[in-house]
C-alpha cells in the first residue's frame, strides 16, 4: 500500500503565503512585444491614450519592466477570502485512466464568484476606487467575469454595469441573478442601451452577441458616463499580470508535492487563466531554468491561436480599442454559441500570442462534445463539476496522461481548473441527452472576417 504522503490529495498553503507581488513576465521575455497602436493614428499609444478607460495605476503596470509588482495590502486582504487556492493531485482520475502519469490541478473555482476572475476583478476595483471612479462598465461572456467584477464592486462600493453576451444571458439566467444579487446592473448584448448595440440589433435582430460586440458597448458606455471607467477580464497585460498569483502558488505547492511538472496546461479564451498558471513557470525557464511543455487549449469553434493569423487587430467589433498584435480570427468574427462562453473570442492576449508565435508555448483546439466528455469523466472521478471552459484543459490533460500510458512514461501533468460549472448544468444536460452539437471550424466566416483586418 502507498504511504500516506504519496496518497496526499490536497496541497494547501497558509494565508500568509498569498503572494506579496504579481509576476511581470515583461522582465524576462526572450523576445520583445510589439507596441500597442492608437486606432486613429496608427502610432504607438502613450499612457494618456488609455487614461479615459483605466486608472493610472493599472496603466503604469502595463508599461512596467519590474519583475515583481507589489500587491497592495487591501487587495491581499480581499484575496484572503479564497486564496491561496488548493492544488489537488487527481489520484482518482489517474486510476480511472490507468496511467503512470501524475496529474495535478490548481482549483480556482473556490473563489466567491466561482472562477479565477476575482484575482483581477479585486485589484481593478480597488485601484479604480482609489482614483475616484464611482462606476465601472464591463462585458461578460460566460458570466464568470461579470460575476467577479460585481463581487469586487460590492467589496469596494462601486456601481457595476455589465453587458452580457446574449448567448450566455439566455443560457445562464442564474449568472445574471448572482450579478444582480451582488448589486450590478446587467443587460443582454447587443442591447438598446448604446448606439452601437442599437445599430447591431437593427442590422441583425437575432444576433447572439459576441465578446467583441459587448466590449464595444461597454467602452461606449464608459466614455458617455462621467465617473465611469472600463474594466475587462482578460487579454490586456495587467489582467494576465494579476492572474500570476495562480502560478506562483502552484510553484510552492508542487514543491510541497515533491514534483515538477513536465506539462503545463490551461484553457485559453483571452488567455488570462492560462497565463496566470504558466507565466511564473515560463519565467523560471527564461531565467535559465528547466523547459516545460506548455499548452494553451481553445475551442474548435473559435481557434484564434491554432488557426488565426498573427496580425494587428481591434479587440472589439466597433473598432474602439487600441490595435494590438495578436492571433486573431478578425474582429468581425462571431463564434457559434458554444457553451464555453468565456472562450468565444476572436483574439488572444498579445503576450500569449507572442509566445505562441515564437514557439515558446504550444496550442491545441478541441470540439465541445469531446471537452464535455472529459468534464463528465472528471466530475465522476474527482467530484468537482468543471465549468465548460476548463473542460478543454481537462481534455488535453487526459490526452497527455493516455499518451504517457501508451509510452509507459511517468509524466507529471499540471493544469488549471479555473472555474466550477454549477451555473452550466443546462449545458451538461444537453450533453448528457445527446443534444449538444459540435461546430466545424467556419472557414468562410473567418476568411470574410480576416478580410476586414486593419491595414497597419
Ligand atoms: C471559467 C472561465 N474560464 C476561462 C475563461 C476564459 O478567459 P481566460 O482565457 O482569460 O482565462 C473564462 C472567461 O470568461 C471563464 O469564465
Amino acid at each position: 500500500m502507498a504511504d500516506s504522503s504519496s496518497r496526499r490529495t490536497k496541497f494547501i498553503l497558509d494565508e500568509e503565503r498569498i503572494p506579496t507581488s504579481w509576476y511581470n513576465i515583461a522582465a524576462d521575455l526572450p523576445v520583445a512585444p510589439a507596441p500597442v497602436l492608437h486606432p486613429g493614428t496608427g502610432q504607438p499609444i502613450g499612457p494618456g491614450d488609455l487614461a479615459p478607460l483605466f486608472p493610472m495605476a493599472l496603466i503604469a503596470q502595463v508599461v512596467s519592466q519590474d519583475r515583481e509588482i507589489e500587491i497592495p495590502e487591501p487587495v491581499r486582504e480581499a484575496y484572503r477570502l479564497y486564496r491561496p487556492s488548493p492544488l489537488y493531485r487527481a489520484h482518482r482520475l489517474e486510476k480511472a485512466l490507468d496511467t503512470p502519469a501524475h496529474i495535478y490541478y490548481k482549483y480556482e473555482g473556490g473563489s466567491p464568484s466561482g472562477s479565477h476572475k476575482p484575482n483581477t476583478a479585486i485589484p481593478q476595483a480597488w485601484y479604480n476606487q482609489q482614483e475616484g471612479t464611482t462606476r465601472i462598465a464591463t462585458e461578460t461572456g460566460a458570466g464568470q467575469w461579470g460575476t467577479a467584477l460585481a463581487f469586487a464592486g460590492a467589496l469596494f462600493g462601486l456601481e457595476i454595469k455589465v453587458f452580457m453576451v446574449r448567448a450566455s444571458y439566455d443560457q445562464k439566467p442564474y449568472r445574471r441573478m448572482l450579478m444582480e444579487t451582488y448589486g450590478a446592473e446587467v443587460v443582454a448584448s447587443p442591447s438598446l442601451a448604446t448606439e452601437y448595440g442599437r445599430k447591431v440589433l437593427n442590422a441583425t435582430p437575432d444576433n447572439t452577441g459576441s465578446l467583441g460586440i459587448a466590449i464595444s458597448e461597454a467602452i461606449e458606455d464608459t466614455v458617455t458616463h462621467p465617473g465611469t471607467k472600463y474594466s475587462l477580464g482578460s487579454v490586456f497585460d495587467f489582467v494576465l499580470l494579476h492572474q500570476t498569483v495562480i502560478g506562483q502558488e502552484s510553484i510552492l505547492q508542487m514543491e510541497m508535492a515533491g514534483e515538477e511538472p513536465d506539462v503545463i496546461i490551461g484553457c485559453a479564451g483571452g488567455g488570462s487563466n492560462f497565463a496566470g498558471l504558466a507565466f511564473p513557470w515560463l519565467g523560471q525557464t527564461f531565467r535559465g531554468g528547466r523547459k516545460y511543455q506548455v499548452i494553451a487549449v481553445e475551442p474548435e469553434a473559435a481557434p484564434s491561436l491554432t488557426r488565426g493569423v498573427y496580425a494587428y487587430d481591434f479587440g472589439d467589433t466597433a473598432q474602439m480599442t487600441p490595435l494590438v498584435k495578436m492571433h486573431t480570427l478578425g474582429h468581425d468574427f462571431i463564434p457559434e454559441p458554444i457553451h464555453a462562453g468565456g472562450l468565444r473570442y476572436h483574439g488572444m492576449a498579445p503576450l500569449v500570442s507572442l509566445l505562441k508565435e515564437h514557439d515558446l508555448i504550444e496550442a491545441r483546439s478541441v470540439h465541445q462534445r469531446a471537452s464535455f466528455a472529459a468534464g463528465v469523466q472528471f466530475a465522476r472521478t474527482e467530484g468537482i463539476l468543471p465549468a465548460p471552459e476548463p473542460t478543454h484543459a481537462i481534455h488535453t490533460a487526459i490526452d497527455e496522461a493516455l499518451k504517457a500510458k501508451a509510452t509507459g512514461e511517468s509524466k507529471v501533468i499540471l493544469f488549471n481548473l479555473c472555474g466550477h460549472g454549477h451555473f452550466d448544468l443546462s449545458a451538461y444536460e444537453r450533453y448528457l441527452s445527446g443534444n449538444l452539437e459540435d461546430y466545424e471550424y467556419p472557414i468562410e466566416k473567418v476568411e470574410a472576417a480576416l478580410a476586414g483586418l486593419p491595414k497597419v
